[in-house]
């Protein structure tokens, strides 16, 4: 089996670091370069002291120099379709966790990646607990009628609602094919978290927090409540191994990793 090359752009990051470590430990794949906007010496060593790789804040120079066949990204939106322009027409694929792509932004990785015949997997979260989560909340969004999201995370979050939260909502409607009901509510409704399909998203910003989501559904008499708990960032990791593992198998955008998991 030939060794799958990485590199990785937001390296410094906490999701990049993660990520580096992960690479050095996983077989079959190398960490071969890293980008960072900060970088400021042009070598990086690796976490786990076995070598050292190219960096630079240079994407152009560290692809062309690194020639890898993936390139993961977690960084910003802008920082993200600046490397996809430039990796596409290098014929690299792309493995993207960056949140907050618009869907502007998400139709040009799609265009990019297909014109140039590489794959680029977007996802909003790679924990798989999530994903099922999500999977789960389809499922009960057919049968029950109200249903509100709290979102919790720690306070750097650069945006809320979560995208997580977003898609669940979004999911949650496509699934039972209509938006939720509001219940008849009394009193003063001035804090009721944004809505997004007749679900309130409330979202919580505290230190201590990671990333936490509940979706809880409501009927006379009952509720369902499914809840994810994000407890360190090696949860998003066997879902960022999967993505490289797969993503050469697809030509232009697989969003979210439903697909590469069968759900
Ligand atoms: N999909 C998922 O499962 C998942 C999970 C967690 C986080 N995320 C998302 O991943 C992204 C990064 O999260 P994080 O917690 O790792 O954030 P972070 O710690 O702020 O890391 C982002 C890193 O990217 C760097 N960066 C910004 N612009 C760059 C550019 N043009 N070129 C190279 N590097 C650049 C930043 O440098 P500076 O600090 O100098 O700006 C920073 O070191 C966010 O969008 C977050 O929402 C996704």
């Amino acid at each position: 089996m030939e060794t799958i090359k990485v590199v990785v752009q937001g390296a410094l990051g906490r999701m990049g670091r993660e990520v580096i470590s992960t690479l050095c430990r996983e077989p079959g794949m190398q960490p071969v370069g890293a980008i960072e906007l900060k970088a400021s010496e042009n070598q990086l060593r690796l976490p786990d002291g076995s070598a050292t790789i190219p960096f630079s804040a240079d994407l152009d120079y560290i692809l062309s120099r690194c020639q890898p066949d993936i390139l993961v990204d977690f960084t910003t939106a802008q920082a993200t379709m600046a490397a996809v322009r430039t990796a596409t027409k290098q014929g690299i694929n792309l493995v993207i966790g960056t949140t907050g792509l618009s869907a502007e932004e998400l139709d040009e990785i799609d265009q990019l990646a297909t014109a140039h015949q590489v794959g680029a997997v977007v996802a909003p979260n790679f924990a798989l607990g999530a994903i099922l989560m999500i999977h789960l909340a389809k499922i009960a969004a057919r049968y029950l009628e109200y249903a509100e999201i709290i979102e919790l995370h720690h306070p750097k979050k650069a945006d809320s609602p979560s995208g997580t939260a977003l898609a669940t909502a979004k999911a949650m409607a496509a699934a039972r094919g209509r938006p939720f009901s509001k219940p008849p509510e009394k009193g003063a409704l001035d804090s009721r978290g944004r809505q997004i399909q007749g679900i309130a998203i409330h979202s919580v910003r505290l230190p201590g927090l990671l990333a936490q989501q509940e979706v809880i559904f409501g009927a006379p008499g009952q509720t369902l409540s499914i809840r994810h708990d994000t407890i360190s960032r090696e949860c998003y990791m066997p879902g960022v191994i999967l993505a490289i593992k797969e993503v050469t198998k697809h030509k232009g955008l697989v969003y979210g990793l439903d697909s590469l998991l069968g759900l």
